[in-house]
């Protein structure tokens, strides 16, 4: 039997897309190449004719998207020499900075925001042998240090305000397309610090060809202009949760809050690119309430099988509002970019429910039970 062709992670895979050379060492965990999932139950729910998916990324090795960004932002600091990275986060770009730095035999910091990281995002950086410091603050200010003491200390960042992030992050945007054989006619995707959003549309406009403003390393000047491999871009749109929604307010907000602790952040890193992308493709942004969100995680979990995290569940769950509205119109093309896995916030998936019943260990309590739910 003749061995498979082995998938080796993102780099390898568009290594013609990406600013690497054959000198630069890759630090891989295989990352990418995540499902799209197409939800058949939840549109006929709605009685709405859309072909609407789901890009899984809660399925990469660290659980979240994130992991698409740090194979390439380590990777390129491992090609610097650096020996250290550190982050801000919410809990996913210190999981993947952990693991990533792991791999690299790199120190990795992180800081994150006391007591609002969920315990599973929290033991993968434990895990992984990443120094954490809690700060008594939110994201925001978490990230205004890591930017102060990048000056004053050997440490490479690791956020998404390292271009290299975004790079890898675009990598979604190439599969989708490759998957779909064109772009989607509708983009949705949770915005937190809006590096994700970002990301997306420079691998959209990658991927067609288009020269574009957004495409901060090429300037403007989009190498594949001769290689497309599709000739549109999709609407570009970014939903926020209520609670921390500085795109809907027109500035940043100083105290954000929301149960989707992934994207508590009131001041957006790459602001501008964000606002390029939803300019540029005619879209918009919106925000969902927290009990909208947690609504539609469970509509996820219990009609299409698939267990997200609440952040992630903010782009199907504006989506479907959107569908619904007719604002986005029936016949479309719909992908959602679901972020990061339900397993990394299992408390806030069970809060409130019935989970459990306790039976004797006898055959008549057990089918009573069973009977009881038929
Ligand atoms: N969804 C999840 C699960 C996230 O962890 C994040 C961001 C987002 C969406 C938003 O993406 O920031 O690119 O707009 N998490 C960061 C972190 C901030 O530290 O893990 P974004």
């Amino acid at each position: 039997m003749t061995k498979q062709a082995h998938y080796q992670g993102l780099i390898e895979r568009y290594r013609d897309r990406l600013p690497v050379s054959k000198d630069t060492p890759v630090i891989s965990l295989n990352e990418g190449d995540t499902p799209l999932v197409r939800l058949h139950n939840i549109p006929r729910d709605i009685d709405k004719d859309v072909e609407l998916y789901v890009k899984f990324d809660g399925q990469n090795p660290t659980g979240s998207f994130k992991d698409r960004g740090m194979t390439m932002a380590v990777s390129k600091a491992a090609e610097k020499g650096a020996k250290a990275i550190v982050c801000a986060s919410t809990g996913n770009t210190s999981a993947a900075a952990a693991a990533y730095a792991a791999r690299a035999g790199m120190t990795a910091f992180v800081l994150i925001p006391e007591g609002k990281i969920p315990m599973g995002k929290l033991a993968q950086a434990i895990a992984h042998g990443a120094v954490v410091l809690q700060i008594r603050g939110n994201f925001d200010d978490g990230m205004r240090l890591v930017k102060e003491v990048a000056d004053e200390a050997p440490v490479e960042i690791v956020n998404s305000i390292n271009p290299f992030r975004l790079q890898g992050q675009k990598t979604g945007a190439f599969e989708i397309v490759e998957a779909l054989g064109t772009a989607p006619d509708y983009h949705c995707i949770p915005v937190g610090n809006a590096g994700n959003i970002s990301g997306y549309w420079i691998g959209y406009s990658e991927a067609c060809g288009h020269n574009t403003r957004s495409c901060t390393l090429c300037n403007g000047q989009c190498p594949y202009l001769d290689n497309p491999m599709t000739d549109k871009r999709p609407v570009m749109v970014g939903y926020q949760a209520a609670g921390a929604a500085p795109f809907m307010r027109g500035e940043p907000v100083s105290q954000p809050e929301t149960v989707a602790t992934a994207i508590r952040i009131g001041n957006p890193q790459s602001w501008d690119l964000a606002k390029a992308a939803v300019s540029e493709s005619n879209g918009w942004f919106d925000e969902v309430s927290d009990e909208e969100l947690l609504a539609t995680q469970s509509l996820l979990a219990t009609r299409e099988g698939i267990f997200c995290e609440p952040a992630s569940a903010v782009s199907v769950c504006g989506a479907l509002r959107d569908i619904q509205s007719g604002q986005i119109p029936e016949g479309s093309v719909v992908t959602c970019t679901v972020t990061g896995h339900g397993l990394k916030d299992t408390a806030t998936a069970i809060a409130g429910k019935e989970v459990v019943n306790t039976v004797e260990a006898e055959l008549l309590s057990v089918k009573e039970a069973i009977l009881s739910h038929l």
